[in-house]
């Protein structure tokens, strides 16, 4: 059981991109390919077993030990602060984190300056680095409707086409930062299986450089 290494994937588009890196570099587990509900996958001759987990769960899976490495967004690293090694940024699920609103929405200073999104801490952080007091509203998603029903003034979240925006009636304000998948390890994991896990990060981050 031990020497398996364990990777915490985000399922969706991300965790099959991921995938096959891991693949490229020789981490193959074919089960993972078949049109299933299943979510852990195991392929014994290279000791590798998969899950797919809600994106949001990847760093808690991997900072408590239950994978060893994981592939998670740099916007979940900073909202949450795992206590995790960040590796490698893997060069995928590119994006900027931002703040959009209607023209000219951040402008105004009658008041507090009122802000959706799913990421408070990135948020808060960023208006702090402005000395800019805001009254934070936490969603779970689908944050372009607030300002749009004046649930609040902007937002702050992911941008990566810029079509949610758009189709919306909504601006790019400010970029706040880029964002891109990292590979992350548990601190335990990385030095008790240190043989292996530095060996998958030297064979991917020469695929990366490729790329
Ligand atoms: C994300 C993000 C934006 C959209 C940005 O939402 O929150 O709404 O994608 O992509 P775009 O710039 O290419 O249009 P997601 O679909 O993950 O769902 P969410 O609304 O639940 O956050």
């Amino acid at each position: 059981m031990t020497d398996y290494v364990n990777i915490a994937l985000p399922k969706g588009r991300l965790g099959e991109k991921a995938y096959a890196l891991f693949e490229r570099i020789g981490f193959a587990c074919p089960d993972i390919l078949e049109e299933n509900r299943r979510l852990i996958f195991e392929n014994e001759a290279n000791r590798v077993r998969y899950f797919w987990a809600k994106p949001a769960d990847v760093a808690i899976y991997v900072e408590r030990g239950a994978a060893d490495i994981g592939v998670v967004g740099k916007d979940i690293l900073l909202e949450q602060e795992p206590d995790v090694y960040e590796l490698l940024d893997l060069g995928i699920g590119k994006c900027r984190m931002a703040v959009a609103g209607p023209r000219g929405a951040d402008r105004r200073t009658d008041r507090t300056l009122r802000v959706a999104t799913k990421f408070p801490n990135i948020a808060r952080n960023y208006y702090a680095s402005q000395s800019r007091e805001i009254e934070i509203i936490k969603l779970n998603g689908s944050i372009e409707i607030a300002p749009l029903v004046e649930l609040s003034d902007v937002i702050v979240d992911i941008v990566e086409t810029g079509k949610t925006l758009k189709e919306n009636g909504l601006e790019p304000l400010a970029d706040v930062v880029p964002i891109s998948a990292r590979l992350i390890a548990n601190k335990a994991g990385y030095r008790f299986k240190h043989r292996r896990i530095e060996s998958m990060l030297e064979q991917m981050r020469a695929l990366v450089a490729e790329n």
